[in-house]
């Protein structure tokens, strides 16, 4: 399973990126909002951060708008993926982005339907939003188990991308399911190593060790 950090934070990024457990990058409007930087200008530091996938949003509702948005995008860095939303237009510019051989992400996908006419227009990456279901009393992880079921059905090669990740029980159910990717917040990502066991067995191990008057380097 492939780990992407859904931040534009330069920072956050970097420190996380040290561990190895960065494969890519996703951002949105609202993420680059909250970074207050100019869009090509964080992307193209993020880029230069992360050799893997980098998604940068387009904003444009019709197609050809998307296209050369795209387009520009694309030209910041060869690790961008171009995020489309899942409109009728989106698909269309989904389908000639991908046909110029560029990495789309096709976003704010909320039904399997919805995944499949990504995949039939060739989408890299499909976004079914998780946190985003669950806010309205739907199940976003049923949506997960769905898209598997028919991107295995016909081999679609499309990589699910679990986004809208909120808690690290949504990472094990993504990974349970076998969500080719999941995209979430630093925080998320970060808490995945954590257990009140293993902070209560270090404290002991360190109690003990401190009893030994030992040190490992002399
Ligand atoms: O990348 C988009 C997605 O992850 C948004 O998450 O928490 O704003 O629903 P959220």
């Amino acid at each position: 399973m492939k780990f992407f950090v859904d931040t534009a934070e330069i920072e956050e990024i970097r420190a996380l990126a040290e561990t190895g457990m960065v494969d890519g990058v996703t951002t949105n409007p609202s993420l680059i909002m909250k970074s207050g930087r100019n869009i090509l200008e964080v992307t193209k530091e993020i880029c230069d951060l992360v050799p893997g996938p980098v998604s940068a949003e387009t904003v444009a509702t019709d197609a050809e708008g998307m296209i050369a948005e795209g387009r520009k995008l694309a030209a910041i860095a060869p690790n961008i993926a171009v995020k489309v939303p899942l409109t009728w237009e989106g698909l269309k510019a989904c389908k000639a982005l991908t046909d110029e051989g560029r990495m789309v992400n096709v976003t704010l996908c909320f039904s399997a339907n919805q995944a499949l006419l990504a995949a039939k227009a060739g989408a890299t990456f499909i976004s079914p939003f998780i946190g985003r279901l669950d806010d309205i009393g739907m199940d976003g992880m049923e949506l997960i188990q769905e898209i598997r079921q028919i991107y295995d059905n016909y081999h679609f090669s499309t990589e699910i991308l679990a986004a809208s990740i909120r808690t690290v029980n949504h990472v094990k159910a993504a990974a349970l399911i076998g969500a080719d990717v999941i995209t979430a917040p630093p925080a998320v990502i970060k808490a995945l190593a954590s257990h009140p066991l293993t902070d209560k067995g270090l404290d002991a191990f360190l109690k003990d060790w401190a009893k030994t008057g030992q040190t490992i380097l002399g």
